[in-house]
């Protein structure tokens, strides 16, 4: 890890460059973890003496433009395809446009790194909308992760957003995802909805769901035997995916069996659920990881 000297940072804070990118690194009594300016991406949160939470692929690409394979990357100002113009990026701009570090700061042992985005040409050019969005990354007993998008136009902003968690697991055939029993959900695979009626879902082949709930969920990850909690606010929608093995290989940032390692469970208001700002206004999505 090579450090930038001069800077102002809390205790344990330090930037440096990671695969040739810019990130910011935290450690304290708790764990640490490791942010990258580019998408405001966190790509480690390891609890201390526990095992890392997130999954990171070992083929992603770090690259400008380009979308880091892990972590987890924020979906805005559209989640998946854009609506109308299918060559525009898909899950929006801000996971591939590089953020502000903004500093850091400790606070009764728990640090706290942010990250701004506001729009410029660029984002412009993709959504004409003036805009401020920031990624705060707040390291203490638990994991906090918050997104706040701020209308700075004079007009309403209408956006979906997500923060796409990859969690790590230690086989994908021993994990259960609970917490969305009684959701409906649009399954992206079979091309239909239903209604979550298992009070644990179960992994046996590509999962790509979008399920109505802002219910905290549970991943029992019994090859690890452990339990990650992923609890949130201001997110009305989870989705739930995994690409399994044909997808997996057609994905030339994602290793064929890495499928086997991963889960994502990601906080979002995508459809209907999508954000309406008056100017002025903020929206906070808020997660919360312990495990
Ligand atoms: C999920 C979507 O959130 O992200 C999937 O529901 C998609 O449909 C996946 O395949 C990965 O998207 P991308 O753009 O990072 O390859």
């Amino acid at each position: 890890m090579h450090s930038w000297p001069g800077t102002e940072e809390a205790p344990g804070v330090v930037r440096c460059h990671e695969h040739g990118l810019e990130a910011v690194r935290a450690i304290n009594a708790h764990g640490s973890l490791l942010v990258f300016c580019h998408g405001a991406q966190l790509v480690d949160y390891t609890p201390e003496g526990r095992a890392p939470v997130l999954w990171l692929s070992r083929q992603s690409r770090f690259e400008n433009g380009v979308a880091i394979r892990g972590g987890v990357p924020i979906c805005f100002p559209w989640f998946g395809a854009h609506a109308s113009d299918p060559k525009k990026p898909a899950h929006g701009f801000a996971r591939t446009r590089p953020f502000r570090y903004l500093g850091s700061s400790l606070t009764l042992g728990t640090t706290k790194v942010s990250f701004e985005l506001v729009a410029d040409e660029a984002t412009r050019a993709l959504w004409p909308f003036e805009f401020r969005a920031c990624l705060h990354a707040v390291l203490g007993p638990e994991l906090v992760v918050e997104f706040e998008v701020e209308n700075r136009d004079q007009r309403e902003l209408d956006f979906e957003e997500a923060l796409h968690t990859y969690f790590s697991v230690g086989n994908i055939g021993q994990v259960a995802l609970e917490g969305l029993e009684g959701a409906g959900y649009a399954d992206k695979v079979a091309g239909m909805s239903a209604l979550q009626r298992e009070s644990r879902l179960t992994f046996t082949s590509e999962t790509d769901r979008v399920y109505q709930s802002s219910a905290p969920c549970r991943i029992v990850d019994g090859a690890r035997g452990r339990e990650i909690v992923v609890d949130k606010s201001g997110s009305a929608t989870t989705v739930v995916w995994n690409p399994w093995i044909e997808k997996a290989r057609r994905m030339s940032d994602f290793g064929d069996d890495e499928y086997t390692a991963m889960l994502c469970v990601e906080s979002a208001n995508t459809g209907d659920a999508r954000v309406r700002l008056a100017p002025g206004e903020k929206h906070v999505l808020r997660v919360t990881i312990s495990g």
